[in-house]
């Protein structure tokens, strides 16, 4: 899985988002140390509050299906009905992170044409984690 299919995974699942009331679609696609690859798109609420987002999305996905270990992820998003542009991972999404991911875990941002690799260590640095707990 190169970091460019990774991309257009997010891409595709991207268009299975639900925003009725954003009108932003975001898709992610979570790639396992395993070579698995799990998506998300995010899903919202009319109550809002239980609104989720693409990454979480993917996230819970894998570590359902009994994954605990991640290569990279791959975000997605923009407004409906354009191309996606640009679009960072939330606070609650990178605290979703810091639970199962390492500093060296890969963030793609962009589009599958033009976007950069962060690493998760650069996004989220004095995360507070699993490690704070021993
Ligand atoms: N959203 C995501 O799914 N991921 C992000 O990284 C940022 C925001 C969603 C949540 C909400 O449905 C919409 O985008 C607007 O905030």
């Amino acid at each position: 899985m190169t970091d460019v299919e990774l991309m257009q995974a997010a891409e595709k699942a991207r268009e299975s988002a639900y925003s009725p009331y954003s009108d932003f679609k975001v898709g992610a696609a979570l790639l396992t140390k395993s070579g698995k690859v799990y998506v998300g798109c995010n899903i919202e609420n009319a109550s809002f509050t239980p609104t989720v987002c693409a990454e979480r999305v993917a996230f819970f996905e894998a570590v359902k299906s009994g994954e605990r270990a991640f290569e990279a992820i791959a975000i997605v998003g923009g407004k409906a009905g354009e191309p996606p542009t640009f679009c960072s991972p939330c606070g609650v999404c990178r605290q979703v992170m810091a639970e199962f991911c390492q500093k060296d875990f890969r963030i793609l941002l962009g589009t599958k044409e033009d976007f950069k690799s962060y690493t998760f260590g650069e996004l989220f640095p004095l995360s507070f984690s699993p490690e704070n707990l021993k």
